[in-house]
């Protein structure tokens, strides 16, 4: 049996971050933030040097994400753009191609295009229900389900059965999902990358991000591509989200229990227009998230009449946060068109955060109430 079947998300997530019990040492996780280490005589590259080279830290977060990744090894950067766009640096060369999600987080293909197509990589568009088609002529494949904000949902396994006989690296989001939610290395992804800013860290207080994987080689020239091109995460937010991993399954958990009630308030209400919530037995998505997910997440989008609709639910709620970003532990509403989506004037991403259920409720029933009836 392998570490992790035999555990629950919480004993997992504070497994992961679990120190040796060595007495006299502290029990939770301690910073180590050194720019410069002592160097020994014996000149030996793999004592810690430098640190933009080395980190404990880092590395004590890196084994607690591959762990809960199933990966052999995980490398820590500084945001999630900069753990894609190294991946992406480091796996792309002029004449690849590389297929993008079209409805994912907009700023990952607005680097494809703006920075990778004009130094000579082929960059495809590819929405969720496109992108096994589009991954038949590519190098490589980035995907991310469920997608942001859209929440469409990416069939992995079906995806990585067109990369890998052709040899394509498929490289798959977590981000939205979390390693507690999908589990993209076991259905066949080469490469996990992820924005570990969201409800990984979980309390809207720093930026990280992280490669996990299997791929000895592509690891290894990220870890260069750190070194070199130094987007580093800072030990002190290394530090964070190792402390936030602790309280990660039960966020989590109410997060996805928070979302999927007003998943389904939302849905008969008379001012919303659409939902889409993976976890709703009606949602296109539904099956096939049903396959792969083990949970559905704390991310709900909806349709309201106009943009002035969304910025009235913020306003007249007493618990919702108009905020971008999500996966904290407020509640927080995004009208996304605002930063150019390709979505209507009053979609808004919903992130539920871990408020009391009734509460989330009865404050969202209230703050829409008038609206559209
Ligand atoms: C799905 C997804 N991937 C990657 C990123 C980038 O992460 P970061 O903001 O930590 O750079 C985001 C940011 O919102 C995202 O939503």
């Amino acid at each position: 049996m392998t570490y992790g079947e035999t555990y629950g998300d919480s004993t997992r997530s504070l497994k992961a971050i679990a120190a040796e019990h060595v007495p006299g040492d502290p029990v939770g996780p301690v910073p180590v933030p050194a720019a410069a280490y002592h160097l020994g005589a014996d000149e030996d590259d793999a004592l810690d040097s430098y640190g933009r080279r080395h980190n404990p830290t880092w590395r004590q977060l890196e084994s607690a994400l591959a762990t809960l990744e199933g990966a052999a090894a995980a490398v820590a950067f500084g945001s999630g753009m900069a753990a894609i766009t190294s991946v992406l640096r480091a796996v792309t060369e002029p004449g690849s191609t590389l297929v993008v999600p079209a409805d994912g987080y907009y700023q990952v293909r607005a680097y494809a295009t703006e920075y990778l197509a004009p130094r000579g990589v082929t960059v495809v568009q590819a929405t969720c229900a496109q992108m096994c088609e589009a991954a038949r002529d590519a190098d490589v494949v980035l995907a991310e389900t469920p997608s942001n904000p859209g929440l469409d949902v990416v069939d992995l396994h079906r995806l990585a059965m067109q990369c890998r006989p052709r040899g394509a690296l498929l490289l798959v989001d977590n981000t939205t999902a979390t390693p507690l939610g999908q589990q993209p290395l076991a259905l066949g992804a080469d490469l996990v990358v992820a924005s570990a800013t969201k409800a990984l860290s979980g309390h809207h207080d720093l930026l990280a991000g992280y490669v996990a994987g299997n791929r000895a080689d592509v690891i290894e020239r990220l870890q260069r591509e750190r070194l070199l091109a130094g987007p580093i995460l800072g030990a002190f937010e290394a530090w964070l989200v190792l402390r936030g991993l602790g309280t990660l399954g039960l966020r989590f958990e109410r997060q996805c229990q928070n979302a999927a009630a007003v998943a389904m308030m939302l849905r008969s209400h008379p001012a919303v227009t659409a939902v889409r919530y993976p976890g709703l037995p009606d949602d296109p998505s539904h099956a096939i998230a049903t396959r792969q997910m083990r949970r559905f997440g704390g991310i709900v989008s909806v349709e309201l009449a106009d943009a002035d609709a969304v910025h009235d639910l913020v306003r007249r709620s007493a618990l919702l946060v108009g905020a971008t970003s999500f996966g904290g532990v407020h509640t927080s509403v995004d009208r996304r068109a605002r930063w150019g989506d390709p979505v209507s004037p009053g979609f808004a991403r919903i992130s539920c955060g871990i408020e009391d259920t009734d509460d989330l409720l009865a404050d969202i029933d209230s703050a829409l109430a008038g609206a559209g009836r």
